[in-house]
C-alpha cells in the first residue's frame, strides 16, 4: 500500500561502533506519532546489530545491495538467504553507485529482484538519470527504460514488494537538488508508465520515494509533492539531527 517512507542509505559509512552511536542517537531523537515509515540501510557487517537494536522499535532495516544467486562459489558475496535469516527484510537494489562502479545492468537487476521476491523480501528500486541524458533531453526515455527492463517482466501482484526510489545521478551528493518542480514532473511520470502497464490500483498502491542531495531544509517541499512518497537520504542520513528533521518533514 502506498505510504510515506523515509530510508537512510548509510552507503560505506560508518564502522560497528559508529553505528550503534547513529542508531541509539536515532532512537532518542525520532518523533513518535508521525505517519512515516523510518528504515536504515548500514553496511552488511553491521546489518546483524542494527536488527538486534532496532527490534521492538518502529524503525526497519535494509540492506543496500544482494548477490542474485542462491548462494555458492561467488567470493565476497551476500545472498537473500543470509540476509532474511539475521532478519532482514528488505534490500535496497539498483542504485546508480552499483550501476557506474560495479557495472550492474538492467539485466542483472531484473534478476537480484526476482530472487528477493522469491524469498519475500521488499526491493527498494533505484533509478534515474545522469546529468548528460537530462541535458540531451532523454530523462524520461532512460527511466523509462530502467523500469521496463528492470521490473515489467513482474506481474502486477509483485508490485506490493516493490518501493521505488528515483535519485537523479547529478542530484547525489552533489548538494544539486532536483527542483521540487522536477522531482512531481518525473514522480508523475513513473506513476503514469506504471498505470499503462499494470493499471490504477498497481501504480496507485506504489510509494514512488525521491533520493539526491535531500536534506532538512528541502524535505518538506519536497515531500509536500503529489506524487512523491518519501525520501531515500544519502549524507544527510549520517547524522541523526538531520535524519530525524527529514522525517520530522512530514
Ligand atoms: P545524497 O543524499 O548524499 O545525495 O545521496 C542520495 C543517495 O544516493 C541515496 O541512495
Amino acid at each position: 500500500m502506498r505510504h510515506n517512507i523515509v530510508a537512510g542509505n548509510w552507503k560505506m559509512n560508518k564502522n560497528a561502533g559508529e553505528t550503534a552511536k547513529l542508531l541509539s542517537d536515532i532512537l532518542n531523537q525520532l518523533p513518535s506519532g508521525k505517519e512515516v515509515e523510518v528504515l536504515v540501510a548500514p553496511s552488511f557487517v553491521n546489518l546483524s546489530q542494527a536488527i538486534h537494536m532496532l527490534e521492538h522499535t518502529n524503525i526497519g532495516v535494509a540492506a543496500q545491495n544482494m548477490h542474485q544467486a542462491e548462494g555458492g562459489a561467488f567470493t565476497g558475496e551476500i545472498s537473500a538467504d543470509m540476509l532474511t535469516s539475521i532478519g532482514v527484510q528488505n534490500v535496497i537494489l539498483g542504485h546508480s553507485e552499483r550501476r557506474q562502479y560495479f557495472k550492474e545492468t538492467d539485466a542483472l537487476l531484473a534478476n537480484k529482484v526476482d530472487t528477493a521476491l522469491k524469498h519475500e523480501m521488499r526491493v527498494i528500486f533505484c533509478i534515474g538519470e545522469e546529468l548528460k541524458d537530462r541535458q540531451n533531453k532523454q530523462h524520461f526515455n532512460v527511466v523509462d527504460n530502467q523500469l521496463r527492463d528492470g521490473l515489467f517482466h513482474l506481474g502486477a501482484n509483485a508490485w506490493v514488494n516493490i518501493v521505488l526510489a528515483y535519485e537523479p545521478v547529478w542530484a547525489i551528493g552533489t548538494g544539486e537538488t532536483a527542483t521540487p518542480e522536477q522531482a512531481q514532473e518525473m514522480h508523475q511520470f513513473i506513476r503514469e508508465t506504471i498505470r499503462h502497464k499494470y493499471g490504477e490500483s498497481t501504480a496507485e498502491n506504489v510509494s514512488i520515494l525521491y533520493g539526491g542531495s535531500v536534506k532538512p531544509d528541502n524535505a518538506k517541499e519536497i515531500f509536500s509533492k503529489t506524487d512523491v512518497d518519501g525520501g531515500l537520504i544519502g549524507g544527510a542520513a549520517l547524522k541523526a539531527e538531520d535524519f530525524v528533521a527529514i522525517v520530522d518533514a512530514f
